[in-house]
């Protein structure tokens, strides 16, 4: 039986990511892909990290964010700070006007508390959709996904294929620790979200995201009303990787 294409591109993507260094797997990538890499930033200190390595090297890879309308103040300003620094765009994506507007209509600003259905759906509708769009005609797929942010994250691999969005995804800063990423950040003078510094770790929408205490879950800080079982958004959706069926 012949393997689906997706599997052996997925193999010359690890292939091309095995360099020793991120700039180097960047740089490759943005070559072998030219014209259809993307980089998703929510501003994270992660993803700060890859947006200062696409601009300083000028990488073929468009940077972009998915603005759900409920991000933090701090957010915002680390996003114009980046700006700023860099002078190079970065792609806004938003929710479809109408169907946001029927939703909080029917439900109302804050309807995610009330059930895991109406949390799902909010996430959908300011995160899930646009994101299809923004990926849409693209081959690869860049985040800055961490291992050590969710136990769920334990497994992935650096390279997988979203079932979803039918993309190759590359996580390159998947095994770094926050030691190493909060030197990355320092030593280049990076900008970032100053709720980094108040205990916020993985850092989502203003009304679904917490500080987490110090030795708890990083995960603990999003969503947290809800069992830990359904904590994702539906942004990232695992397949486990089938190497020569
Ligand atoms: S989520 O699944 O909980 O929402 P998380 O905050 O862990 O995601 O971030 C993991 C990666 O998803 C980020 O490094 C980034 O690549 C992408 N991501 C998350 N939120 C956004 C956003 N609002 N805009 C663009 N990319 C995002
Ligand atoms: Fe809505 Fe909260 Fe999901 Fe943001 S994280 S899209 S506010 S449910």
């Amino acid at each position: 039986m012949t393997q689906p294409v997706h599997q052996s591109e997925i193999q010359q993507t690890i292939l091309l990511t095995n360099a020793p260094g991120i700039i180097e797997n960047l740089r490759r990538i943005a070559e072998a892909f030219a014209g259809r890499a993307v980089f998703s930033s929510s501003f994270s200190w992660e993803d700060q990290i890859i947006t200062h390595i696409i601009f300083t090297e000028a990488l073929d890879i468009e940077v972009f964010t998915l603005d759900t309308g409920r991000l933090f103040p701090e957010t915002y300003s680390t996003w114009s700070r980046t700006l700023e620094k860099y002078g190079r765009p970065i792609h806004a994506y938003y929710p479809n006007a109408l169907a946001l507007q029927e939703f909080v209509t029917a439900k109302g600003p804050n309807s995610f508390y009330e059930s895991v259905e109406n949390r799902k759906q909010c996430c959908h509708l300011r995160k899930v959709e646009p994101l299809q769009r923004a990926l849409n005609g693209k081959k690869i797929w860049i985040t800055g996904i961490r291992a050590a942010h969710s136990p769920d994250r334990n497994d992935m691999r650096q390279v997988e294929w979203d079932p979803a969005n039918k993309i190759i995804k590359y996580h390159p800063l998947l095994q770094w620790t926050t030691k190493e990423v909060r030197s990355f950040i320092d030593k280049n003078s990076i900008p970032y979200n100053p709720l980094h510094d108040k205990g916020f770790v993985s850092i989502g929408c203003a009304p679904c995201t917490r500080a987490v205490k110090p030795g708890e879950d990083f995960r603990a800080g999003r969503w947290w009303w809800e069992d830990a079982t359904k904590k994702e958004c539906g942004l990232h959706v695992h397949e486990e990787l089938k190497l020569n069926p």
